[in-house]
């Protein structure tokens, strides 16, 4: 149903959310995006009309079927496509047409350069900024021990597990210390376990920064674990469908998975995004509806 938001909350152990998390650090309000062109040569109405206010140092996850426009929120948040309609503002400044400063970007493609060293790798986007290699270099040791791989700055991505490759995207988007870190399916191609390893690293590393992150996963017992709030996006054009609060307490880590109100959460997001689910299934196997 486009357009639909139904916004509320079921909190297990729910606090308000103090002055400072409540700020906006991010607002989209009527968010559209309309492909001129899909496969099928016709126009491909992807998202919206969204209507989003991430809070200051939020952890946000959305979940919703595939294709239902998750990449594209994100490449429209972060200035990589521009809006068909409606305004993005980040720190109060309209986003459009390139990443603002303070906001960086994990996809789930590895996207080292394999024939840079890991160091080579982190230090890239820096070097590019013109920044001198003092401090670069402060920036990079920084980032790579922080993700646990100090031990490898000499080695190249082709000598480095799947969850290494992706520990190392995040340490160069860190290095530019972004304040609002969106991520689109960034552990999408790694084994369970890793996953939820891996989530504990990002949970860390959300306390620690304080950045505000936006997170995009198919992997509801990821948004649940993680995320102060899970928003469920229905088939495309993908609007919110639910909001849910999850209430868990800032210091937190993957044993979560093993509360009660984990499982209430989880049903909750998959009872909203099972039908959503089967209508896009079903858009696949005909003509898919503009
Ligand atoms: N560059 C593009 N041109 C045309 N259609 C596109 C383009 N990118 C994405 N789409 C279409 O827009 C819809 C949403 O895509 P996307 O945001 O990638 O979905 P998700 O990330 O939720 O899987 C899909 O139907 C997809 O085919
Ligand atoms: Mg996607």
């Amino acid at each position: 149903m486009a357009g639909a938001a139904a916004v509320d909350a079921a909190a297990p152990g729910e606090a308000a959310p103090s002055a400072a998390a409540s700020s906006v650090h991010a607002r989209l309000r009527g968010v559209t995006r309309v492909y001129p062109a899909g496969p099928a040569g016709q126009p491909v109405h992807a998202l919206g009309p969204i209507d989003l206010d991430l809070r200051r140092g939020e952890f946000f996850s959305v979940v919703g079927p595939s294709g239902c426009g998750k990449s594209t929120l994100l490449d429209v948040l972060g200035g990589l496509a521009v809006a068909s309609a409606g305004s993005v503002e980040f720190e109060g400044r309209p986003v459009a047409g390139e990443v603002p400063d303070g906001v960086g970007i994990v996809f789930q493609e590895d996207a080292s350069f394999p024939w840079l060293s890991v160091y080579d790798n982190a230090a890239f986007g820096l070097r590019r900024a013109g920044m001198d290699e003092a401090q670069i270099r402060e920036r990079v040791e920084h980032a790579l021990s922080f993700m646990g791989l100090r031990g490898f700055t000499h080695s190249y991505p082709a000598q480095l597990s799947g969850g290494m490759r992706q520990r190392l995207c995040i340490a160069r988007t860190l290095v530019t210390r972004p304040r609002l870190l969106l991520l689109d399916e960034p552990f999408g191609a790694l084994d369970q376990q890793t996953r939820l390893l891996m989530g504990d690293e990002l949970l860390k590393l959300w306390r620690d920064t304080g950045a505000t992150i936006l997170l995009i996963t198919h992997a509801l017992d990821e948004a649940a674990m993680l995320s102060d709030r899970v928003g469920v996006m229905s088939a495309r054009p993908g609007v919110f469908l639910d909001v849910v609060e999850t209430g868990w307490p800032q210091e937190r880590d993957s044993n979560i998975v093993s509360e009660d109100s984990f499982g209430r959460i989880t049903g909750r997001l998959w009872s909203t995004l099972r039908a959503e689910s089967q209508k896009a299934m079903a858009y696949g196997q005909a003509a898919a509806p503009q």
